[in-house]
């Protein structure tokens, strides 16, 4: 609370342990007000260092303290200085000495929901970043790994599951309807990794052989009644688990694996050690009430935590500033699996489409920092899109120097250099490169440098010499803040494309050009191609092989033959977007001018040939379809931008290929059904997906055809994907037809609360004028609840992240709704509070009034009595 202003944390003070902890007891008597919590921990002087301190400071909040031991003796008062962080005990032992410490905490009024909580009547734990300390005095820090060994007792009516990490060594009955059970870890883990879970739960359960042939339970818990949607959920975790031996060759290393789904998380999930705690949006799916989407962010995010297992939890972090270590590398892992489990092509563009659009608005805006900061305030704020998401692009490209095979021996040695130890960035780029006996040092740069650089290429060609000059350089774009900034070398997947659309083969210097891939490892070079017979089309940037702006200066004429005939499927898409991108810029201009604004119809033509083309996958026609999104299309503006043009000239567009595709589209509609029933497989998906986008773009060209099939769909599909896809399509069209189709939508699924999600973001997203006072209306819907950060986040989080018109509307209503649900939020909930206002990152492209506008709500924010660090680090950065 803002007493000062909070202090910031730096890097260059990282300083090891002075004690460290080799076993961890603890006896947790549960109460809903009344926790208590007796810990037993073997302290030991930290043997690396010299000198012993006579002292330890023991992290912790909100506790109440009620004893102290030392060896089995208490701890007299005068020895113990406790303030509201942390608890520091004097004159300890010079050698290893057992601390016994109680204390009480308080689950139910925990609505932060990091430490040990209530989610609808069950406990659970969240201790990443820092949440352990709020559950016991504790050296809170990830270089501290410790055996844990887990004592939980409660009323047996109440909590019949009593589950934490490892295995389940012993459970009793006790007087008084109480009973206990005790679970003990083998692997050493940082407290963060800690989880306890007690309630009344179903289980659904299976089995797996591991690739050695130990037999593993898994399982998955949920609330009693929903243990029908839990199928998908545990398909995904067996195809991840058998995934991570073949490309990695690693294994799970319990007898049992356990997820628990909670409907109070402040994130997607976390991944403590063999007890996965999960957003319940991330588990539970069932035809009829979770999209195809649902399906893929599922298999997707179950992936993700179980592959930290290894890439987190075996090797960890040393400490908070090197959290990309453990989720660059497992976003990267994710990934691969999503590419390999459905279609390659599709899964990179939507990876790099979200990259684009989300990382790097971060990156170019007052909250960019580095994949490994080199400061914080609060930690919390820092499991970003730049740590997660570019985190992962770095590995990537790591892997495209080094080629898929030499990546993994570069993972082999990491793991075998460094299995049971907290490690750094440094660690894990040495171990791939000294695997392939290569220097990668360069690329740390890649880790400590902030924005992101903008790539130039220039190609000319020598008819005489049958040469094309490649010249390609680098820039990073000015921010306030950040230091000057070096060359990084930059990874160039290319091609060249002769006259009738053929691949020229690529040499240099009398030698092939490996996988078409060229480094520029300075601030400018020139690449120049030999044997090139005739001036040819420059494929630049090939799967997105390095997180830059491309700055091609290409024509539009090249593009258009990129768009119809690169041999690269992920570039055809790439120019299509940025074509398009530069044609809504180009539009919005005009309108905001009062200018005439023309459709380019070479673009519409281009775009219909592939969206018509039977020999592609459905998924990638739809994500052709696609256009860039306002807040993309503000982002190239980049200045003065107008939100009200921007979304105007998009919906031109959109209408002007709903009408002249208009043909296409209704025989794409018509011949891309999916078979029946219901399979949310990735072919049946992306069927789905491109029927969805057909319809989408009739119906914005007003086409009689798709009005009537998204009216009918409307009330006749039997799947989420379609019953939802038809309501979203009708939102833009509005009306009575849209209005009855909310209000049978509601009806029907009032009681399930994940579909109300989507019903109440669905309108928090609409850019129709009464959208404002429609949130007002969603937000005192008795489904509504504050505390509950999946419905703030399907409304506020919809509003502010999904809807530039509207939150950026003119009158700077929508800044105060969201100015207002911050400061309400962050009083008791910080965590969630700091991720909804960084919806106002952007403020400073959009024009004077607007700037005015949010401005003075930032201002009123900052000026709070009292303000959460949280929030006072992402609110005093964007303010600036
Ligand atoms: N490690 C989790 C993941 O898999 C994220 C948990 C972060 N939670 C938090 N409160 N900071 O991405
Ligand atoms: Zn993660």
């Amino acid at each position: 609370m803002k007493t000062d202003t909070p202090k910031q944390i730096y890097l260059k003070d990282y300083a090891p342990p002075a004690f460290l902890i080799s076993e961890t007891y603890l006896d947790v008597v549960l109460d809903p007000a009344e926790t208590r919590v007796k810990s037993r921990l073997s302290v030991v002087p930290n043997p690396a260092l010299k000198r012993r301190a006579t002292e330890i400071k023991l992290d912790g909040e909100l506790l109440r303290l009620l004893r102290v031991c030392i060896d089995g003796v208490p701890v007299d008062e005068q020895r113990l200085v406790a303030t509201d962080k942390d608890l520091t005990i004097r004159d300890v032992p010079a050698k290893p000495f057992t601390l016994e410490i109680e204390t009480i905490c308080d689950p139910a009024a925990n609505k932060a929901l990091s430490g040990l909580y209530l989610s609808r009547g069950v406990y659970c734990t969240q201790c990443e970043a820092e949440g352990f300390r709020r559950i016991t005095y504790y050296l809170d820090r990830p270089d501290v790994l410790s055996k844990f060994r887990v004592r939980i007792e409660g009323v047996k009516p109440d909590t019949p599951v009593l589950l934490s990490n490892g295995n389940l060594v012993q459970t009793g009955d006790l007087p008084g309807k109480r009973h206990f059970a005790v679970w003990e870890d083998p692997f050493p883990k940082p407290s963060y990794l800690f989880a306890l879970v007690a309630g009344k739960l179903a289980m659904v359960e299976d089995s797996i052989m591991t690739r050695s042939g130990r037999a593993v339970t898994l399982r998955i818990y949920v609330e009693p009644g929903k243990e029908d949607r839990c199928d998908w959920a545990m398909r995904s975790l067996k195809r991840a688990m058998r995934w991570d031996e073949d490309r990695f060759g690693l294994e799970y290393d319990l007898d049992m694996f356990m997820i628990v789904a909670v409907s109070d998380f402040n994130m997607g999930a976390m991944e403590n050690k063999g007890l996965n705690v999960f957003n319940d949006a991330l588990i539970l799916a069932r035809p009829d009430t979770a999209t195809d989407s649902d399906y893929e962010r599922i298999e997707g995010v179950i992936a993700h935590e179980y592959f930290h297992n290894w890439t987190g939890n075996r090797v960890t972090c040393r400490d908070w500033f090197q959290l990309c270590l453990k989720e660059g590398l497992t976003v990267f892992r994710d990934q691969e699996f999503t590419a390999d489990q459905r279609s390659a092509v599709v899964k990179r563009i939507e990876d790099v489409r979200w990259l684009r659009s989300m990382q790097f608005t971060e990156d170019a805006g007052p909250l960019a920092h580095p994949v490994r900061p080199s400061s914080f305030i609060e930690i919390n704020n820092f499991y970003t899109r730049t740590v997660y998401n570019k985190g992962a692009e770095l590995c990537r490209m790591l892997q495209t120097v080094l080629g898929r095979d030499g990546f993994r021996k570069g993972l082999d040695l990491y793991f075998d250099r460094h299995d049971g130890q907290a490690v750094t960035v440094e660690d894990f780029v040495s171990a791939l490169g000294d695997a392939n006996g290569a220097d990668l040092s360069a690329y740390l740069l890649w880790y400590n440098q902030a924005g992101t650089p903008t790539l130039d290429a220039r190609l000319s060609y020598s008819e005489g010499a049958k040469e094309a000059r490649l010249t390609l350089s680098q820039t990073f774009p000015d921010l306030p803040g950040q230091p000057k900034r070096k060359a990084v070398p930059i990874p160039v997947k290319l091609g060249l494309l002769g006259p009738n659309g053929g691949e020229i083969p690529l040499e240099v210097e009398g030698k092939p050009v490996d996988g078409g891939l060229v480094v520029l490892s300075k601030k400018k070079e020139v690449f120049t191609f030999e044997k090139v017979g005739s001036r040819p089309v420059l494929s630049l940037l090939r799967d997105f092989s390095a997180p830059v702006n491309l700055n091609a200066g290409a024509r539009d004429k090249d593009m258009l033959t990129l768009i119809r005939a690169d041999t690269d499927l992920f570039n055809r898409w790439q120019n299509a977007q940025a074509f398009a991108l530069k044609h809504i810029v180009a539009l919005a201009s005009a309108i905001a001018k009062g200018e005439n604004a023309r459709v380019e119809p070479r673009f519409v033509a281009a775009v219909g040939e592939v969206a018509d083309d039977d020999t592609l996958e459905h998924a990638y026609r739809a994500a052709f379809l696609a256009l860039p999104s306002e807040s993309d299309v503000a982002l190239a503006i980049g200045e003065n931008v107008d939100p009200e043009a921007i979304h105007q000239a998009r919906t031109l567009l959109r209408a002007a290929m709903g009408k002249s595709l208009r043909a296409i589209l209704e025989s794409v509609y018509e011949r891309s059904a999916p078979a029946e029933p219901y399979n949310p497989d990735a072919e049946s998906a992306g069927r789905r997906a491109l029927r969805q986008s057909a319809l989408s773009l009739l119906a914005a060209g007003k086409s009689r055809f798709g009005i009537a099939r998204v009216k009918e769909q409307a009330k006749t599909a039997t799947n989420m994907t379609e019953s939802f896809g038809a309501l979203s399509i009708l939102s833009q069209v509005g009306g009575e037809a849209y209005d009855q189709a909310l209000q049978r939508f509601h009806r029907k699924w009032k009681d399930e609360p994940l579909v109300i999600n989507k019903w109440f973001a669905l309108q928090a997203s609409s850019p129709s004028p009464d959208t404002l006072a429609r949130v007002a209306d969603l937000v005192a819907n008795p489904l509504f609840s504050i505390q509950n950060p999946n419905r703030v986040r399907s409304v506020y989080g919809a509003f502010a992240h999904g809807n530039q018109v509207r939150f950026n509307d003119a009158s700077g209503a929508g800044y105060d709704l969201i100015a207002n649900a911050v400061i309400e939020i962050d009083g008791f909930n910080p965590q969630m509070a700091s991720r909804l206002v960084g919806a106002f990152e952007s403020w400073r492209i959009f024009e004077p009034k607007r700037r005015a506008l949010a401005e003075r709500a930032l201002g009123r924010i900052l000026d709070q009595k009292e303000l959460s660090p949280d929030v006072f680090e992402i609110v005093s950065k964007i303010v600036g």
